[in-house]
């Protein structure tokens, strides 16, 4: 077993503050398995760091009428604070403005520009007029060739993940104008994927087909299966690191280009530090390189980044990409446009000592095999019956009890009777079921076997009833005290990945101190953590209850945002440009009925229908899969306007578009033909 781990968490966007999503898709994993692995005593870089280039930090620059770098600076500071308020524990936490990296990067295209590594040629990519500027991936928004969805970026569609090319869009506008862009020559440097291909199958999909995630396997499957194709990575914008070689004047890096390098100059900056080598983390065989991710990161780490350091040629490639699914909120996506989030610098303002609890729900809740939820009842539930009930109430038994009978001495037991031989027994065992979840990625179920260890002791006091016994058997007392101690004290030592602070607040408790004996492995021999003479300390609470009130709060603040949002999406949707009356009546609008509906496949959004329009049965595809399932749509009276000119969507031609609109709590709904004649299908609507 490697005993050398470089650990990578994706480098946040500096655009905003971060919210529970991230913290529950990346963060608190990547930290649960950085901190488990330095427990087993195993040399740990945990890495990470600012992403500072990219169109998204323009975007919000250009929006706040301030310069690139003022946006960096800001969220930089925030979201390295709000990692530090959450016990995430780097070893460095550096950002992509830093002087080593826009070293590291530049040299790291040299290689492979000496290398011959790229494809230099001459395209035709989008060009605002009116802006005066290229339109590199979030400038421009289109239509997703893959799956449709309608506001995709030039370089990924957040909706299906894919990553394309912006030329592949359709209906291409500019994000900054909303004008439909011209196409305009310019040089890049291309990174030819296709020339990877053989072996990336290889390495993917033979070699990690079985220790990958499904998720993340079936992602690259796709990719691959779809023909790999030439990625551009430089761009022509002028906030980024300047691509560095002759005839590349105002040029930069694309961002996703320089991030994920940005893990290897943090490794630097970290190693300089520390007077370590950093290539022992990158380069050498017996390492183990991870990338902690979300859904939305797939490609550019398992298929873009490993052909890259392929082509570079001395670096190790990652050994896996344990990437989440998505968090949403109370029933809707997070998003920070939107202010739909629990942003994590606001959740310690509300609940200032309760950093450990929201760590333990986003595990307990984490998305690992598909989107997930957040809403503050389960965040209440878990923390009143899981934390406070079992695991609190578990220690605060114990150190009451330890402290009523033996004046915090911890006992020495008598003679052990089969049920603490079991019970010990049991206890043995948790390091190595926590170990194996953690070691396959599977969070929620390592932390689950954390609370049922706490239910094994509450179970053995509640079976052994010392507060009975104490008045007949002091000794018998003493033998489930000495048991009772060695459940709790394993608890403080097996819980520090997922509760890092009540760990912490627990070993002062307990009194253990720093003790390096205190491991996982004296647990699983069965050898006691604590023993006489030792002394503990005073009860205190460990968790505590969170009032209804304290939720309903919570509850308010979203649905303030939710009426906000919902009263912006109004004022903020003008009327558009007039038309004439000669343009309506091009409008060939009819009353039709759906006959058939299927999912098209591989896609989130679209439905295939066959609508009966009066005239004839034409086939329809339709964004609406996310509001209404096939079965509930088939015999649907529906308005469709017929001479729309079909279009092709993954393979189907569409003839014709079903009219809907939002009812007032933004649902999508059917634009409603039950006023017109009843039954009566191609009525001609006017
Ligand atoms: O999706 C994001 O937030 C990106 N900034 C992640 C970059 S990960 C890495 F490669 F740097
Ligand atoms: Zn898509």
């Amino acid at each position: 077993m490697s005993k050398r781990y470089t650990i990578t968490a994706a480098l946040p966007y500096t655009n905003g503050p971060i919210h529970i999503g991230h913290l529950a898709g990346v963060y608190v994993p990547a930290d649960i398995y950085a901190r488990y692995q330095r427990l087993q005593g195993r040399d740990v870089a945990f890495i990470c760091g600012s992403d500072e280039h990219g169109v998204p930090i323009t975007i919000k620059a250009k929006k706040e009428g301030v310069s690139p770098q003022d946006i960096v600076d800001k969220y930089h500071a925030i979201i390295k604070q709000s990692f530090k308020d959450f016990g995430i524990s780097f070893d460095n936490y550096s950002r992509t403005s830093a002087k080593i990296h826009h070293e590291t990067a530049s040299e790291f295209f040299k290689t492979l520009y000496d290398k011959d590594e790229f494809v230099e040629e001459v395209t035709e990519q989008f060009y605002d007029v009116d802006a005066n500027q290229f339109l590199a991936d979030r400038f421009i928004v289109g239509t997703c060739p893959k799956c449709g969805h309608e506001e995709s970026y030039g370089d990924q569609c957040e909706a299906c993940g894919t990553s394309h090319n912006a030329t592949d869009l359709i209906n291409p506008k500019s994000a900054i104008t909303g004008a439909t862009p011209t196409l305009k020559k310019t040089k890049h440097w291309f990174l030819p994927l296709d020339k990877h291909e053989s072996f990336l199958k290889q390495w993917i999909l033979t070699d990690h087909k079985k220790d990958w995630k499904p998720n993340v396997y079936g992602q690259c499957k796709s990719w691959i299966d779809d023909g790999l194709r030439p990625r551009a990575v430089t761009r022509d914008l002028n906030w980024g690191i300047p691509v560095p070689i002759e005839g590349a004047e105002g040029k930069v890096l694309y961002v996703w280009f320089d991030a994920p390098i940005g893990y290897i100059s943090a490794t630097k900056e970290w190693a300089e530090r520390e007077g370590k080598d950093w290539k022992t983390y990158w380069k050498q065989k017996d390492s183990k390189l991870l990338h902690f991710i979300g859904k939305d990161n797939i490609v550019f780490h398992c298929i873009i980044f490993p052909a890259m350091l392929k082509a570079e040629g001395s670096y190790i490639l990652p050994e896996n990409v344990p990437a989440n699914e998505f968090l949403n909120l109370e029933g809707n996506k997070l998003s920070t446009s939107k202010n739909w989030a629990v942003w994590l610098h606001e959740y310690l303002q509300d609940f200032p000592d309760k950093q450990d609890v929201l760590r333990y729900v986003l595990t307990a809740n984490a998305p690992e095999s598909k989107d997930n939820d957040f809403t503050w009842k389960d965040f209440q539930a878990r923390n009143n019956n899981e934390l406070v009930a079992v695991f609190g109430n578990f220690i605060n038994r114990v150190v009451v009890l330890t402290n009523k009978y033996f004046e915090g001495k911890v006992p020495s037991p008598n003679q052990l009777m089969s049920v603490d031989i079991e019970t010990l027994a049991k206890l043995k065992a948790f390091p190595g079921v926590i170990s194996s979840s953690i070691e396959r990625y599977r969070f929620r179920e390592a932390s689950q076997e954390l609370i049922n260890l706490a239910r094994l002791g509450n179970k053995y006091l509640a079976d052994e009833e010392p507060w009975k016994v104490i008045k007949l058997d002091e000794d018998r007392v003493k033998t489930v005290m000495f048991v009772a101690l060695q459940i709790a004290s394993a608890l403080a030592v097996l819980g520090e990945p997922f509760l890092p602070f009540s760990s912490r607040k627990l070993k002062d408790i307990l009194k253990m101190g720093d003790n390096s004996d205190h491991t996982w492995d004296r647990i699983s021999q069965g050898l006691e953590l604590v023993r006489a003479p030792h002394v503990i300390g005073v009860p205190e609470l460990l968790f505590s209850k969170i009032e209804d009130q304290e939720i309903q709060i919570q509850l308010d603040k979203l649905q303030e945002r939710k009426n906000k949002n919902t009263a912006e999406a109004k004022q903020l949707d003008p009327q558009k440009e007039a038309i004439s009356y000669e343009d309506f009546s091009k409008l060939d609008i009819r009353v039709g009925t759906i006959l058939s509906a299927e999912k098209m496949p591989k896609t989130k959004k679209l439905l295939v229908l066959k609508v009966d329009t009066g005239i004839d049965v034409r086939t329809v595809v339709s964004g609406i899969s996310e509001s209404y399932s096939p079965t509930e749509v088939v015999g649907k009276r529906v308005t469709i306007l017929v001479n729309l000119a079909p279009r092709t969507l993954r393979g189907v031609e569409s003839q014709g578009m079903i009219l809907m609109t939002e009812d007032t709590n933004g649902n999508l709904v059917f634009v409603s033909p039950e006023n017109s004649e009843k039954g009566v299908n191609g009525l001609k609507i006017s």
